[in-house]
Parts: C-alpha cells; sequence; structure tokens
C-alpha cells in the first residue's frame, strides 16, 4: 500500500493533534472536525479538510528516472491556497498543472515579497513514500513568511495539504533509490498595488517535479570553490536566515563569475574577518584535527547570516547521536582554514543541502591562488557515511536502525505522521 488512504475521521483527527503538537500550539481538538462550516466561522486558518481536489483528465507521461534535469519537470498537479486580509484563508484547491494569473502590479512582482521551500518525497524499498522532517521545512516556511510580512499559516494544516497533492501525485515519485519527487512551497504577496506595504493578498502554491541524482554518474564529484570577499551573500540585519527568492536572484551574477575564474561554486565569506559561511546554497561543514589536537566537525552557527539547513540540522543530530567526535557550530575565518590546510590538519570539507545530501569540496580558490583540499584523499570517510545514513533513512524504512525502528510501525502510519516522529527523533538529546 501507498502512503495512507484517505484517513479515517478517527486517524485524521490523530494526525492533527500530532500536528498540533509539534506545532506547539494550543488549537482546541475540536478542530478535527471537518466541513466548511468551521472554515466560515474561522477563516483565518488553512483547513485542509476543505480541500477542494480537481483531477486532470490530461495526465503527462512520466518521465525516465535517468534523464532528469532538476526543474525542468512538473507533474500533473499543483496546490493552491489564497489569502485576503479581508476573506483569510480560501478553502485549499488542488487542481491540474496552470499558469498562474497575477495582477501586473503584484508585490511579488515589485518587491520580492516571495518565499519558497525546497524538500523531497522518495519512493522507499518498501514502495511507501516519504517526506523527510517535512515539518522542519514548514517551520522554516513560517519564520520566512513571519520576517516577509506574509500572513502565518498552520503548518500542520499546509503540511497534510502538501502530503495530499503528493498523494494524488503519487505516481510522480521515481520508481528509483536515486531520484525523488522534489516539493516547492511558495508563498507570494498578490496585492495589486505599487504601495510598498504589507500585502493585503498572499497565495502560497506548491509544485512538484520528478529530480535524478544530483552526482550523476553515482559516484562523489568534489567541487571547486571560488572565496572572494568582495561578494557577500548575507549579512548581520538582514535575511539570509530566510528562504526568500530575493536572497537567490542576486548570487547568480557571482556564481558566473565562478565559473569564469574556472570554479564550479561560491564560498560564501562574510565582514572583515572574512568568515566562512556557505557553499553554493549549501551550509558548509569542517572536519578537522582542530587546535587541540581533537578530531571536530564544525559548521557556522546560525546567527542571522546562515540558512537554517535542514540537511544541516540532521548531520548535526547524526554525528552527536554517534558520539564520536566533537561537534560544533562556530564561525570560521578564512585565516583559520587555510592555517590548518597548511598543518595539514583539515580532513573533509562538504557542503550539506536537500539537493545533494552532502557535497565534497576539493580546492579553493582565494586571492588567485588555487588551494588544493584534501577531502577525496581522506575517503571522503565522514562525507560518505553521512550521505549513507541520511539516504538510507529517505528510502530504506528497513534499514533505519535501533529504536528508531519502532517508529516506523504500524506501517498504516501515514507518511506525515511517520515524519514528524522521526524529526522529533532526530532532534531528540
Ligand atoms: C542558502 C542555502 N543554504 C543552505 C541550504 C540547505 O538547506 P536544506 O538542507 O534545507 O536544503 C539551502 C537550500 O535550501 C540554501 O538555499
Amino acid at each position: 500500500m501507498l502512503w495512507c488512504t484517505s484517513p479515517t475521521a478517527s486517524h485524521y483527527h490523530w494526525q492533527l493533534v500530532s500536528f498540533l503538537f509539534f506545532d506547539n500550539c494550543c488549537f482546541p481538538l475540536l478542530l478535527s472536525l471537518t466541513g466548511s462550516n468551521f472554515a466560515l466561522c474561522h477563516p483565518q486558518r488553512i483547513l485542509a479538510a476543505d480541500l477542494v481536489i480537481e483531477r486532470n483528465t490530461a495526465c503527462k507521461p512520466k518521465p525516465d528516472p535517468s534523464t532528469l534535469v532538476f526543474g525542468k519537470q512538473f507533474s500533473d498537479h499543483m496546490l493552491t491556497i489564497t489569502w485576503s486580509e479581508k476573506d483569510g484563508w480560501e478553502a485549499p484547491q488542488i487542481k491540474p498543472f496552470q499558469n498562474l494569473s497575477l495582477h501586473p502590479a503584484s508585490s511579488a512582482l515589485h518587491y520580492s515579497i516571495e518565499l519558497f521551500e525546497g524538500m523531497k518525497a522518495f519512493r522507499g524499498v518498501d514502495n511507501h513514500i516519504r517526506l523527510f522532517r517535512p515539518m522542519l521545512n514548514m517551520a522554516r516556511m513560517h519564520r520566512s513568511a513571519d520576517r516577509s510580512c506574509l500572513p502565518l499559516f498552520d503548518k500542520g494544516e499546509l503540511l497534510e495539504c502538501i502530503r495530499k497533492l503528493v498523494e494524488v501525485d503519487q505516481e510522480w515519485v521515481p520508481y528509483s533509490q536515486d531520484a525523488s519527487l522534489y516539493l516547492r512551497p511558495t508563498f507570494i504577496g498578490i496585492e495589486p498595488s505599487l504601495g510598498v506595504s504589507r500585502p493585503g493578498r498572499a497565495m502560497i502554491f506548491v509544485i512538484l517535479g520528478p529530480v535524478g541524482p544530483y552526482f550523476a554518474t553515482g559516484s562523489f564529484n568534489p567541487v571547486s570553490l571560488l572565496a572572494d570577499p568582495s561578494f557577500v551573500r548575507a549579512w548581520q540585519g538582514g535575511v539570509g536566515a530566510y528562504k526568500m527568492g530575493g536572497n537567490y536572484g542576486p548570487t547568480i551574477a557571482v556564481q558566473n563569475e565562478a565559473v569564469k575564474r574556472g570554479c564550479q561554486q561560491v564560498l560564501w565569506l562574510y565582514g572583515e574577518q572574512e568568515e566562512i559561511t556557505e557553499v553554493g546554497t549549501m551550509n558548509l561543514f569542517i572536519y578537522w584535527t582542530n587546535e587541540k589536537g581533537e578530531r571536530e566537525l564544525v559548521t557556522p552557527p546560525l546567527d542571522g547570516i546562515i540558512l537554517p539547513g535542514v540537511t544541516r540540522q540532521s548531520l548535526l543530530d547524526l554525528a552527536r547521536d554517534w558520539g564520536e567526535f566533537k561537534v560544533t557550530e562556530r564561525s570560521v575565518v578564512m585565516k583559520e582554514l587555510l592555517e590548518a590546510l597548511d598543518a595539514g590538519r583539515i580532513l573533509e570539507v562538504f557542503g550539506a543541502g536537500t539537493a545533494c545530501v552532502v557535497c565534497p569540496v576539493g580546492s579553493l580558490l582565494y586571492k588567485g591562488e588555487m588551494h588544493q583540499i584534501p577531502t577525496m584523499q581522506n575517503g571522503p570517510d565522514l562525507a560518505k557515511r553521512f550521505h549513507k545514513e541520511l539516504t538510507d533513512i529517505q528510502v530504506s524504512a528497513l534499514k533505519v536502525r535501533g529504536n528508531r525502528e519502532e517508529l516506523l510501525y504500524p506501517e498504516v502510519i501515514s507518511c506525515v505522521f511517520f515524519f514528524c516522529l522521526t524529526s522529533l527523533f532526530l532532534t531528540a538529546d
């Protein structure tokens, strides 16, 4: 059986209670009662129970997973949920994938009142489809909405709408352990006015598309990085910690500059000390022998300029769970990295993100000099281990170890519920 089928009233109730618990909010249990009357009384909440589904009658053939190119193919359906100051949240709709019709003055188009998320659904070896720690994405989206002056939403209800969308398009989740279905929740201001102010109208939409493996050859390919302090991705007091579209467009020219100088990605530096922050659109990890001679995994702290990645959190959770080496969230500056390189203390440097899980770094172009990083020469043992652990959790329920296994049964538990639990487990001390 794939997924849970339409939940029974009591099952649904159960899920909802769990969402409310994870959302750390205190709506009454009465909310699990479904029906549009409720929507009329409480329009300020998204209500998954009010979902209206219009099936696509002209579904497309599914692409061969081995030919997939990121972001080019889309599934047959999409989710839209609109909000207005006057009427609150309208009933969520799943409908055939289609163009949006927007007023040309829409605030998203003029002032970048836009944010998004990136997450994946995996088809497991048991043929169940699972989302990976989706509540972390919902929480990040909620924070981005708050910072963007977009209306706040119920994270559990939105996740249930997304789960339903994936269920409708479940045949788009590739029958392959190397490919997955990418989910792109997006939130835009659609206020039809040129005033620079909080939008009175907004829309959440979610589109889906199958994606192939990041490393096409099946082996880790190290990337080369341009580290040029004259380019800055994010700054203190800015919005780098939020997943807003406005953070990404301006990086394309820098990425092009990196390619011009013979590198594949950008190592983002910040401030006079040239703090190492992120790599491309990934969080950065350094595995080294520190100055005290200890094995240590270091990643920059969530101090406002780092995007709180779901993968970053998962690697930290796993490494702390293993307890085999020191795990530290602290800033590392370029000088420190270069000194450690010279002293032969660097073991591995890698990026971490949903797209690749982990991506080894092989070299660094800094002030005209190319520095070799011995990530590949060292296995990369740690990067490979992280990759295997995470992909095992994502696609192979049966391989999940220890007490995590208990969380997988009974199998009738829906995917979303399962991952809420997993999320809790992974973040537990
Ligand atoms: C700037 C940036 N950093 C890090 C990440 C990694 O985050 P995640 O692990 O949630 O994909 C992303 C990708 O979303 C990103 O855009």
